[in-house]
Formats: structure tokens, sequence, C-alpha cells
């Protein structure tokens, strides 16, 4: 069991290591409140590629999950990428195990494989081109219309693409453990209850909670709606540490927790991600202190992961 030391400032210390390491601190807005009040940087998975491939830090401290961090690697060979927890998992990565996908693209010959940013480097090299839920739309839109196309993990994202971009997609039938307890049900309830409350969804969550929501977008683009919508009051369908942002974006409005499947107070129905929970900010300190758990990468690996990571950037 982790021992909080009380008598530690994490926050100063911290902030202490950044200076003397030239060390930034980039987090995702599923990571707690106060690890994201300690962060350079906070964004959503694209944001967090695109600031790792710009910083000029010699040390980027990744507060999210393994294949965030990972990424940053990817793009930074010569930096030293330090993650909290190196068990910080993603169930979408985890769902898509390497050689069973090539299995699944070479029974499907003449396709371009598009991949979620959320799989491993192993995963990455096996795919034409990488997007996160910020650019997947440009990304299937990139591929040529007669080239068919195999999306994968997330089964529910590609669902939402098809729609989107009317393209037939080949979908790996991969999910994310946090976005698809949601309970439309409960969300109805609540949209009785607060008729004015905007339901804003992460595209990851099933297509009966997508068809209740007033805008479905990547983080960045929910926390973003937050603060430009008219509305006073937001169901917030993606996990919870985003709401942190969207509190000291718009201090003036209501956010809720969109309900899950499970009983109230359960698991099931707490919106937070085990994995993006697994770092804190006492394993933040001491991952910066020690400079380990280290992200490394076999070179041939990292190499032809960084391709199709290349190719989203340039779009
Ligand atoms: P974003 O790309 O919207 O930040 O989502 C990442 C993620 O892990 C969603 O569950
Ligand atoms: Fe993975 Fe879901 Fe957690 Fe995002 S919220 S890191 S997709 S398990």
């Amino acid at each position: 069991m982790e021992i909080l030391d009380v008598r530690v400032d994490y926050f100063r210390e911290v902030e202490r290591l950044k200076e003397e390491m030239n060390a930034v601190v980039l987090a995702h807005y599923y990571q707690e409140p106060e690890i994201q009040d300690v962060a350079d940087f906070i964004g959503d998975s694209l944001g967090l590629a695109r600031e790792a491939q710009s910083t000029d830090a010699d040390v980027i401290v990744f507060c999210g999950v393994h294949f965030m961090a990972e990424t940053a690697k990817i793009l930074n060979p010569g930096k030293t990428v330090v993650l909290p927890d190196l068990e910080a998992g993603c169930s979408l990565s985890d769902s898509c195990p390497p050689d069973e996908f090539e299995r699944f693209i070479k029974e499907r010959p003449g396709h371009a494989v598009i991949s979620y940013v959320n799989t491993s480097a192993a995963m990455k090299a096996l795919s034409d081109v990488i997007c996160t839920s910020s650019n997947a739309e440009k990304v299937v839109g990139s591929i040529p219309e007669d080239t068919p196309i195999i999306f994968g993990p997330d089964k529910h994202l590609g669902r939402y693409l098809v729609e989107k971009t009317g393209r037939d997609m080949i979908l790996w039938p991969g999910t994310c453990m946090v976005h698809i307890l949601f309970s439309e049900k409960k969300i109805r309830q609540m949209k009785v209850r607060f008729p004015d409350a905007e339901v804003l969804a992460h595209p990851e969550c099933e297509e009966r909670v997508l068809r209740l929501a007033d805008h479905v977008g990547s983080t960045t683009s929910l926390l973003e709606r937050a603060v430009a919508s008219d509305a006073r009051r937001f169901i917030v369908a993606t996990e919870a540490g985003i709401i942190h942002q969207m509190r000291k974006a718009a201090p003036e409005k209501e956010f809720m927790r969109a309900p899950g499947r499970g009983p109230e107070g359960s698991c099931e129905a707490c919106a937070e991600c085990p994995h993006m929970r697994r770092n804190t900010m006492e394993k933040l300190y001491s991952c910066m202190e020690n400079l380990e758990p280290e992200i490394t990468l076999d070179e041939d690996l990292r190499l032809a992961a960084l391709r199709p990571i290349e190719r989203m950037l340039a779009l």
C-alpha cells in the first residue's frame, strides 16, 4: 500500500525538481486535480503528443497512461521520459494484442490501417496512420475513397466515424472500460430532472449514449464546448477528471458526472479510469526524484511506430 508522507509538500518539491532537471510535466485531463494543477501543460492525446514533439526540456514527465508516455518517447528518443506508474495501462490498448491484429490485417489485404493512438508501439508499427479523437475524421478523410479501411481498436469511436464520414470501415471490437459504463437510462432520467442541461460525450461512449449528447468530441473539444455554450448546466459523459478544468474555465457553470450503470457509490458509477488514477502526487514526485520508471523502446520498433504518428502530425 502506498504511504503518503504528510511532511512533504509534493507540490513545491515537484516545482523544485522541474527547475533542477529542466523537466516538463505533461498531464492528461483525466489525471487527479492536484497533478493537473502542478502540470506545465494539460491536454488531450493529440495536444500532449504535439507538446511532447515541441518541448525543449531534457526530461518529459508524463502524467497519463503508458501509451501516451510511449508516444512521447517515440517522438523524443534523445530525451528521458518517465511515467509515475508504469502499470498505468489502457483497456483499449489491452484489447488489441499486436499478433492478433497482425493476423486480422493479413486476412484483409489491400486495406489502409488506421489505429487510434490508444495502442502499444507494436500495434502502431502495424498501422498506416494513427489518429486521436480530435483528428479522427480528418485522418479517415485523408485515405483515398477507393481504399478500404481497417480501424482499431475502439469499435464505438469506429462506428461513430462510419456515421460521420460515410466510410464503411472494418472495426476491431475493442472498448474503453470507462466510457462503456455510462447508463443511457440514468442519463435520460437526469435530463428529465435537469432539462436545461447539455450532455457532453466522448466518442468512446456507446451509440445509445451518443444519441443523447448535445456535443460529441475529444476531451479538449468537450472542454471548449463547456466554455462556449450558453447552457449553465452540463452532464459530462467522459472521465470525471476533466470536470476540474471545466470548473476552472467556467466557474459560474455546473458540471455533473454522467451516471454509470452500477449502483451509486460503486466503481461502475464513478467515471474514473483506474489506469489514469494509478498516478498520484507521491508517485509523480518519486519518479522525478529517481528518474524512474523510465520509458525505453527498441530502436527498430520506435522507428516503425514513428512513421504512422508522423503521418498523423503532418495532417
Ligand atoms: P482524448 O484523446 O480525447 O484525450 O481521449 C483519450 C482517452 O484515453 C479517452 O479515454
Ligand atoms: Fe484507456 Fe479508457 Fe482509461 Fe482512456 S479512459 S486511458 S481509453 S481505459
